[in-house]
């Protein structure tokens, strides 16, 4: 009996199986339009087998994206597009989710190809990045942000809901609000990027505040039958990860009282000084942890694509959800792979009819 192809129930969906896919920016968007290079791939991963596929970090606000070139829900007209995927995602059988960003200070960069850097302010395409305090990433990332007003704080609140209204409008059963990866919500709560001394900084309670009242306010205009959940990076791998690690799990907590459901246990990414000790699976053991002090449904994701490690971390409950990206990227029918590898019988069944026939016929 495999536990990664018994399936997942969170609030009144079912998964087909606990093979998740995380959100993979295309930088393939214009003005924040989905075309069909996002339908395309989207609409591959959703029949490929996974029963989750998370459409890729979508900016609230123009000035959230970390690109020129990522996807937006900041107008009604973008709102089509991601429906056509929404709804190629549940044709193929997976549930449709999508990821709602704000960038903060790690916005207004170039795609990874295009150099990764920050865009020149005197480049047309420039624009004002906005963070908790006025701090650098640095690094490739040298622009000094606009330490946010309180009246700002509230507009991007505002323009979280609004995205989430829209997300809903376009037919996306699953979404996760991206508290991670030191964009801004990561970096409000972080001590290394808000040094705030208003009650959006300071201790726990304040440096906290902004992801509560954020994910509160979503939770208002987010059906309750359908999960709500956020990415967190609940470590940095620098010199206060037992604090950090402490910290996140109170504020879960306390999110989770906020109606959250799930999270997607992730890497802070604050900071570029970091001793991340990459290697498959690394981040399984913190993943557990956070699942039983919080008493939350958990994901992950970070190099858990061989067949026994991804079956080992559900079968030994350290997570819910395995989360499965760049396998997917080499093959968006990864699902079928690993269910070969694991012995699970038919695993064609998986695939749709049109493919499925074909692998079974000639034996
Ligand atoms: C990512 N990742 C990512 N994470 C996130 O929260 N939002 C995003 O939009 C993106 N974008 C993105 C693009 C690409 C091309 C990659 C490769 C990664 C991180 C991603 O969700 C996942 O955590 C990592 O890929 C690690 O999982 P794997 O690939 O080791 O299974």
């Amino acid at each position: 009996m495999s536990t990664l192809f018994s399936p997942f129930q969170l609030q009144s969906l079912t998964l087909r199986n606990r093979i998740a896919i995380p959100p993979m920016c295309q930088y393939q968007a214009v003005d924040g339009l989905s075309n069909d290079w996002h339908w395309a791939h989207y609409a591959a991963l959703g029949r490929g087998g996974a029963g989750l596929v998370i459409v890729e970090a979508t900016a609230v606000a123009a000035e959230g994206r970390i690109t020129p070139a990522c996807l937006g829900l900041w107008q009604d007209a973008q709102i089509d597009g991601l429906a056509r995927i929404a709804h190629a995602i549940k044709a193929g059988g997976a549930v449709p989710g999508i990821q709602l960003a704000h960038a903060g200070r790690k916005a207004n960069a170039n795609p990874p190809w295009l150099g990764d850097n920050q865009i020149a302010a005197e480049d047309p395409a420039a624009w004002t990045t906005l963070a908790p305090s006025a701090l650098a990433y640095g690094h490739h990332l040298p622009r000094i942000p606009q330490a946010v007003t309180r009246q700002q704080i509230s507009r991007i609140q505002a323009d979280f809901v609004a995205a989430a209204k829209r997300a809903l409008a376009a037919g996306f059963e699953w979404l996760e609000l991206h508290f991670a990866h030191g964009y801004l919500a990561q970096s409000f709560l972080s001590v290394h990027s808000n040094r705030r001394t208003d009650d959006y900084g300071g201790d726990l309670a304040g440096r906290a505040r902004f992801l509560l009242e954020t994910l509160s306010a979503v939770r208002q205009v987010w059906p309750s039958h359908l999960p709500l959940t956020v990415r967190l990076g609940v470590i940095e791998y620098d010199d206060r990860d037992e604090e950090t690690l402490q910290e996140s799990i109170q504020v879960l907590q306390q999110l989770r009282q906020l109606g959250l459901d799930l999270v997607s246990v992730s890497v802070g990414f604050t900071i570029a000084e970091t001793r991340i000790p990459w290697r498959p699976a690394f981040l399984a053991p913190v993943t557990a942890r956070v699942r039983r002090e919080t008493g939350l449904a958990v994901a992950s994701a970070w190099g858990i694509d061989a067949a026994e490690d991804a079956e080992r971390v559900v079968a030994e409950q350290q997570m819910d959800l395995v989360m499965i990206g760049r396998a997917h990227l080499a093959n968006p029918h990864y699902p079928y792979r690993l269910a070969q590898q694991l012995g699970i019988p038919e695993p064609e069944s998986l695939l749709p009819a049109p493919y499925a026939h074909w692998l079974t016929r000639y034996q």
